[in-house]
C-alpha cells in the first residue's frame, strides 16, 4: 500500500513524541547505534536509544534471537507461576546489594511498576502520603504523574490525581555547596516526618534523576535518606527504571551506594527493549500485607512468560559479556572525549556522567534560564539536522542528556564528537 506525505500528516497523532524531531522522518531500519530514515542515505547516530530501552544496541542479533526463541519456547499463557519466573526472580534478587527476603512482581511497563509500588506502600503502611522529589519523572499513568514534577507534564488539564504527594528538592552533586544543600534537604524531610510520620506511606526517589538531566546526588544523600525513612517507619521506593540494567556501570545503581530500599523498580532494557517487562522487587512482608483474592495488582499481560523468558536470557547475556565492565570502560572513554570537546564551549556547564549516562546544563550568554532552554532546543534541532539524536532535559529544559548504545564503537564515538563540534559551533 502506497503511503503519501498527506497520509503521514493525516495519521500522525498530535501527542506522539515523534513531533519533537520531525513527524515526517520515517524510520526504516535500526542497527547498533544507527537509525535509518526514509529518503536519507546517511544514518542517524542515536544517543537516546529508545529512552534507554535498547541499551544493548538496536536490533542486537543475540537479543533478537532470544525474542525468537522465547516465542518458540514458552506457551502463550498468562496468569500462572513458572520455573522461568522463579529463575528470573532469583537472578534479580541475588544482584541486589541487600537481597533479604525480597521478591519481584512483573507488571507491564515502567509506570505500572510505579503504580504497583505506591499501592504496596499504602496497603502495607495503611498511610496515604507519598514523599517525592522536584525534578523526578515516574511516568504518565495517573499515579506516575502524581509523583512526577509538574515541569514534565501539564497536569492540571487531566483532572484530579490519586492521593497526596509532598515534594522536596533533590540535590545535585555539582551544585554550589552541594553537601550543605543535601544536608538541608534531609533536615527538612526529617522535620516533616517528625510531624507527619503517621500519614506518610513512602519516600519515592530516582537514585539519579534521569529526565532532570542525569543529576547525581552528593555523597551519602541516599543512605541518609534511607536511614531517616527507616527511623520513621516509612517505606522507601527506589525507581531504577532508567538507571537499572547496567546504564550506570553496575546492574543496579544502588550496587554502587550499597543502600537497602524496601522496594526497587526496573524496566526499560530488562527484556532487551522488545517486551515492556518491569519488575517491582519488594520485601515479602510488604506483598503479604495485600488483601489477596482480587489483589488489585496483576493485569492481563502482567507476569508475562514471553517477556520473562527474554529477560532470563538478557540476564545471562549481561553476565556472559561482562556488560558492567564494558559500560564502565566505554563510559570513561566517551566521557573523556566529550569533556575535551565541551571544555572549549563556555555555554556548556556541569558536565557529569556515571557509566554511560551523561548530562550537562546549557547556559546562554544572558544567564537567563529561558534562554538556556532555547539554546538547548536549538542544539537538539541542529543535532538532528546533522543526523544525531539527542534529548533536552531538566525541569527548565536547559539540560541535555545522552544515553548511548553500550556497544558504541570508538569510530562512532569520534563521529559523534565531530558532529557535536559542528552543532556547538553552529549554536555558539
Ligand atoms: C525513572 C523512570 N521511571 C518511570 C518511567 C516510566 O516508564 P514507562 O515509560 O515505561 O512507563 C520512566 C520512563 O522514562 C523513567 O525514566
Amino acid at each position: 500500500m502506497a503511503i503519501s506525505v498527506n497520509d503521514i500528516k493525516r495519521y500522525n497523532t498530535p501527542v506522539d513524541e515523534t513531533t519533537i524531531y520531525d513527524p515526517l522522518a520515517l524510520v526504516t531500519k535500526a542497527k547498533g547505534s544507527m537509525i535509518w530514515m526514509y529518503g536519507k542515505k546517511e544514518p542517524y547516530i542515536d544517543l537516546l536509544m529508545s529512552y534507554s530501552s535498547a541499551n544493548f544496541g538496536h536490533t542486537n542479533k543475540e537479543i533478537l534471537a532470544y525474542v525468537k526463541s522465547a516465542a518458540e519456547k514458552v506457551d502463550n499463557i498468562i496468569g500462572f507461576n513458572s520455573s522461568e519466573k522463579a529463575e528470573l526472580s532469583k537472578k534479580l534478587v541475588e544482584l541486589l546489594p541487600h537481597p533479604g527476603n525480597k521478591v519481584p512482581y512483573f507488571p507491564v511497563g515502567g509506570t505500572k511498576a510505579i503504580d504497583a509500588a505506591i499501592k504496596l506502600a499504602k496497603a502495607y503502611t495503611k498511610k496515604d502520603i507519598i514523599i517525592a522529589f522536584s525534578g523526578a519523572f515516574h511516568g504518565y499513568s495517573y499515579a506516575g504523574m502524581s509523583v512526577t514534577d509538574d515541569a514534565f507534564v501539564a497536569k492540571s488539564q487531566f483532572g484530579t490525581y490519586p492521593g497526596k504527594v509532598k515534594l522536596f528538592p533533590f540535590p545535585h552533586r555539582l551544585a554550589v555547596d552541594a553537601q550543605r544543600v543535601a544536608k538541608d534537604i534531609l533536615t527538612k524531610i526529617e522535620t516533616y516526618l517528625k510531624a507527619n510520620h503517621n500519614k506518610v506511606a513512602a519516600i519515592l526517589f530516582e537514585p539519579i534523576q534521569g529526565a532532570a538531566g542525569f543529576l547525581i546526588p552528593p555523597g551519602n544523600f541516599l543512605s541518609d535518606l534511607i536511614e531517616i525513612a527507616k527511623k520513621y517507619h516509612v517505606v522507601t521506593i527506589c525507581d531504577e527504571i532508567q538507571t537499572g540494567v547496567c546504564r550506570t556501570g553496575t546492574f543496579y545503581y544502588i550496587n554502587q551506594v550499597g543502600i537497602d530500599p524496601d522496594i526497587v523498580l526496573l524496566s526499560k532494557s530488562l527484556a532487551g527493549g522488545y517486551y515492556p517487562l518491569s519488575a517491582v522487587i519488594a520485601n515479602r512482608e510488604i506483598y503479604e500485607a495485600v488483601d489477596t483474592g482480587h489483589s488489585g495488582f496483576d493485569s492481563t499481560f502482567g507476569t508475562n512468560l514471553f517477556g520473562i523468558e527474554i529477560a532470563n536470557n538478557v540476564m545471562s547475556y549481561i553476565k556472559k559479556n561482562k556488560i558492567p565492565n564494558l559500560v564502565q570502560k566505554t563510559g570513561e572513554y566517551f566521557f573523556h572525549e566529550l569533556k575535551q570537546l565541551t571544555d572549549t564551549y563556555s555555554f556548556i556547564k556541569e558536565l557529569d556522567h556515571i557509566g554511560m549516562a551523561y548530562g550537562y546544563r546549557v547556559e546562554a550568554k544572558s544567564g537567563k534560564i529561558e534562554d538556556g532552554a532555547a539554546l538547548a532546543k536549538q542544539i537538539r534541532k541542529e543535532a538532528f539536522r546533522n543526523h544525531l539524536i539527542t534529548q533536552t532535559a531538566g525541569v527548565h529544559g536547559d539540560h541535555m542528556k545522552l544515553s548511548p548504545n553500550f556497544f558504541i564503537t570508538k569510530t562512532e564515538v569520534q563521529l559523534v564528537m565531530k558532529k557535536l563540534k559542528k552543532v556547538f559551533d553552529q549554536c555558539r
